[in-house]
């Protein structure tokens, strides 16, 4: 998404999105439990913040904090782990890895905007948007040949990346899937977990640009235009 399109923010009650069945395969239960744990934990949070805020705010009642198990503890999302693995009938084994880390080579990401028909931006500026970017995540396929020994060949086949006010907003930018790995929800899945990175660093206002052709995409995921009408304005230069 370089160019400009109409301005979404998530819908705040699918802020943690319920994950579909397709999903599920790119998710081990671990993350599925995660979610549920983060809302039942951000409830929690809320019902405790509540009571010292309001009930307690004219009161020298002791406050009892909340009692904590371990399953009660958001569980954070690891910063690189396998989405998918699947093995081809000549026994080549393919991993797609999601990354928050950052690691992109500039070049790699060139090549993958090239393949979706994104116009060309010069290569310092592309470099210079990672490098002050919040959060890049990434998906890359890592193919070994059955019975080759090493660490198999590695490419980019998608990338998001998040820019923020590291307090309260995040702007998502540049959602792009490699064409010949579209429409197996792996574009849904790095937004989810990319939503999930951003919520597990306490950033809940969460916006992007979408194109026209995939404003159902994004509201698949949960991002609706502001309900109360607030529109997303650009300046162009006139020059
Ligand atoms: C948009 C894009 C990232 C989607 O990635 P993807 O991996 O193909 O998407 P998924 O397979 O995860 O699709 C998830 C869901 O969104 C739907 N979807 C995907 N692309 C869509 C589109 N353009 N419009 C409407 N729905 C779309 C899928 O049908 C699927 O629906 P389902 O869950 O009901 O089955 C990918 O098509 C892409 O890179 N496009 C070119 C670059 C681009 O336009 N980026 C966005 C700029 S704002």
């Amino acid at each position: 998404m370089p160019a400009h399109g109409v301005l979404l923010l998530p819908t705040p009650l699918k802020l943690y999105p319920p994950l579909d069945s397709r999903s599920q395969t790119f998710c081990s239960l671990y993350h599925l439990t995660g979610s549920r744990n983060q809302k039942v934990s951000k409830l929690k949070a809320r019902f405790w913040e509540s009571i010292r805020s309001g009930i307690l705010k004219n009161n020298t009642a002791q406050v009892i904090e909340p009692p904590s198990t371990v399953e009660e503890e958001e569980e954070s999302l690891p910063e690189e782990f396998v989405l998918v693995e699947r093995t081809s009938p000549d026994g080549t084994v393919e991993q797609i890895i999601f990354s928050s880390g950052g690691d992109v080579d500039v070049y790699d990401l060139q090549a993958l905007c090239d393949k979706v028909g994104w116009p060309r931006r010069p290569l310092s500026k592309l470099a210079a948007a990672l490098k002050n970017s919040y959060i890049v995540a990434t998906l890359h396929s890592i193919s070994k040949p059955a019975g080759e020994e090493g660490n198999g060949q590695k490419k980019l086949i998608g990338m998001a990346r998040a820019t923020s006010d590291h307090a309260f907003n995040a702007t998502i930018w540049d959602v792009l899937v490699d064409p010949s790995y579209q429409g197996q929800g792996l574009g849904k899945a790095l937004i989810e977990k990319l939503i999930r990175a951003l919520l597990q660093r306490d950033i809940g206002n969460i916006s992007l640009f979408a194109d026209s052709q995939v404003v159902e995409f994004y509201r698949n995921l949960g991002f609706q235009p502001d309900p109360e009408g607030i529109k997303g304005m650009f300046w162009y230069p006139k020059y």
